[in-house]
């Protein structure tokens, strides 16, 4: 039988990491749907598709994008973009692409295609609340503002100093729980872990910890 492990929490809260090993301790497939937000992104920054532009014009950008992960890797028709969405202009620009409803129907249809056949760890917002409300297990990761935006800093991959860091997450946690359109938020039945304070391998302990011993051999 295969299963889902809907995997959500703001952003530095150490999902893909957790996610990405998660995935591999249990030899299934990982499904990390941030970058495929962050895809979208990067492709209307380059397309000029603008928050203004119109449902017409975002469809139609939509149904020219084509994406495939390869080795965990993100690829947009055909590209690897891995190392080009976390930028801090494709960060910012996410924000009201993941707001909008076109394109989360777009994505939301996508992730539940890729996630069908086999076995996944999916990390994301609202994987336990919408993409996937039936997963078998749902965990809700959570840190302090303070680590999280250290964790971000030392990932080296924003320009920015760490109190902006944190300040740029404050912000878009707020814009990402109070969106009309799947906000970020726990799942009645998602069980929250808050890692501030543990390692890497202590969180991956506590949710394996959760799991039916079947899916853990
Ligand atoms: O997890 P991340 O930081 O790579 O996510 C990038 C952006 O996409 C962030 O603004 C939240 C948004 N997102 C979302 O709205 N829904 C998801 N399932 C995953 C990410």
């Amino acid at each position: 039988m295969t299963y889902i492990i809907a995997i959500d929490g703001p952003s530095g809260s150490g999902k893909s990491t957790i996610s990405q090993k998660l995935a591999e301790i249990l030899k299934i497939e990982y499904l990390n749907t941030g970058s495929m937000y962050r895809a979208v992104s990067k492709y209307f920054l380059d397309n000029n598709i603008k928050e203004n532009s119109t449902e017409n014009e975002i469809s139609i950008a939509l149904n020219k994008i084509k994406i495939d992960f390869i080795n965990n890797e993100i690829y947009l028709n055909g590209e690897n973009i891995e190392s080009l969405i976390r930028t801090d202009l494709v960060t910012k620009n996410t924000s009201w692409v993941s707001a909008n409803k076109i394109i989360r129907e777009n994505l939301v249809a996508k992730q539940r295609q890729i996630a069908s056949t086999k076995s996944f760890v999916v990390d994301g917002r609202d994987i336990g609340t919408v993409v996937f409300p039936n997963a078998k297990y749902k965990f809700y990761l959570t840190a302090s503002t303070k680590e999280r935006a250290k964790r971000r800093f030392l990932q080296k991959e924003s320009n920015l100093s760490i109190e902006e860091i944190e300040e740029a997450l404050i912000k878009r946690d707020l814009y990402d729980s109070s969106r009309a359109i799947s906000p970020l938020k726990k799942a009645d039945d998602a069980l929250e872990i808050d890692n501030s304070k543990q390692s890497i391998e202590q969180t991956l302990q506590t949710i394996i910890s959760y799991m039916d011993k079947e899916d853990v051999l």
